[in-house]
């Protein structure tokens, strides 16, 4: 495991199986084991950068450290208490420090609600008064650089960056220490999305917040992270510092990604080599056994087909293969 200054987060084997859904004829498929076992510890004001091909597993592993879904087994510990099997009434105040921000913000924002509404509810659910809370509405715009005086619109008179920036100053109203944010940038146009890494960022040294930043952006997750998580088919395949992945990655799929990120210097970028992968990911329903990348892996040995990588520490970070590096 990869020492976080001070774990304000600490995760364990988390694992979500979902029940096979079922076909037109009513029978059930096998079941979906979308989280398979993922550990992580995440410091006070530390950013982790989450990255894997769709479907691997990153917004269920979002959802269930904000505790919109309950974890099959595995634990999550924030601030020292395991959150994960408390009841709704028990999770209550622990709610204010634990937020999630969303892709879509217009589909994420309640249209018949006004913005003093939407960033004023998670107040009013604390128990702050109506006037107070609608106080603080005003002042959060400002803080997300939005004019306080447009907080009785609603979402539709906002751009897409504009209602991106309403769904962040309504996670910070009950002033979090942990934002989950699922893809916060990948529904904007390019140009927006800088300005809302850049807010994201501000937010996070003026505050001290603490971020999951979930993405499949890679160039975006070396901007705001301290350290990156690469999830395949459930699991982490690789995890550690964001420089010693992105300059020296060990792990075949860390690198494969990697590879396909365009490099500002063009001739860099003719040097480079690209590597390929075959097929799309397998369905977590039925995943291969062994080594869960082995049937795409360039690198594959016999071992890959029947033994599968645990996650052990080569080159000062923690890769699940048996053949890590060149
Ligand atoms: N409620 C559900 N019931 C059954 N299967 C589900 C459910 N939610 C997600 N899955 C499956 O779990 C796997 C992981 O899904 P998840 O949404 O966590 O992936 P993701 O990494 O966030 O993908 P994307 O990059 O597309 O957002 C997928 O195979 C998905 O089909
Ligand atoms: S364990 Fe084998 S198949 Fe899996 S990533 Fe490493 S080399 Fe490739
Ligand atoms: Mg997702």
């Amino acid at each position: 495991m990869t020492a976080a200054p001070q774990a304000l987060l600490s995760v364990r084997d988390l694992t979500m199986t979902f029940p096979g859904r079922r076909s037109a004829t009513g029978r059930r498929g096998a079941p979906v084991r979308a989280v398979d076992g993922v550990s992580f510890d995440l410091g006070e004001g530390e950013t982790l950068g989450l990255v894997g091909e769709s479907g691997c597993g990153k917004s269920t592993t979002g959802r269930m450290l904000v505790r919109l879904l309950e974890p099959t087994a595995g634990s999550v510990e924030f601030d020292g208490r395991d959150i994960s099997r408390l009841s709704q009434g028990a999770l209550r105040p622990l709610r204010r420090h634990i937020q999630m921000v969303f892709q879509d913000p217009h589909s994420s924002l309640n249209p018949r609600q006004t913005v003093a509404r939407i960033v004023s509810d998670p107040l009013l659910v604390q128990g702050w008064t109506a006037a107070d809370a609608r106080r603080r509405a005003a002042e959060l715009m400002e803080l997300v650089g939005l004019i306080p005086e447009h907080i009785d619109r609603y979402p539709h008179e906002f751009s897409g960056g504009q209602a991106q920036r309403i769904g962040i100053a309504r996670s910070l109203a009950t002033s979090p220490r942990l934002i989950v944010a699922d893809e916060p940038v990948s529904a904007l146009d390019v140009s927006v999305q800088a300005q809302i890494v850049n807010l994201m960022e501000r937010l996070r040294r003026e505050l001290g917040l603490a971020y999951v930043f979930i993405a499949h952006d890679l160039s975006v997750v070396k901007r705001v992270s301290d350290r990156v998580a690469v999830m395949y088919l459930g699991r982490i395949v690789e995890i550690g510092e964001k420089h010693l992945l992105y300059d020296d990655p060990q792990h075949p799929y860390t690198r494969a990604l990697l590879s396909a990120v365009p490099l500002p210097d063009p001739a860099a970028e003719r040097r480079r080599e690209r590597i390929v992968l075959l097929g799309d990911p397998p369905s977590p329903a039925a995943p291969p056994p062994g080594c869960t990348f082995h049937p795409r892996c360039p690198k594959v040995q016999e071992i890959c087909r029947t033994e599968r990588p645990l996650l052990r520490v080569a080159a000062s970070r923690e890769v699940a293969c048996h053949f890590p590096g060149d």
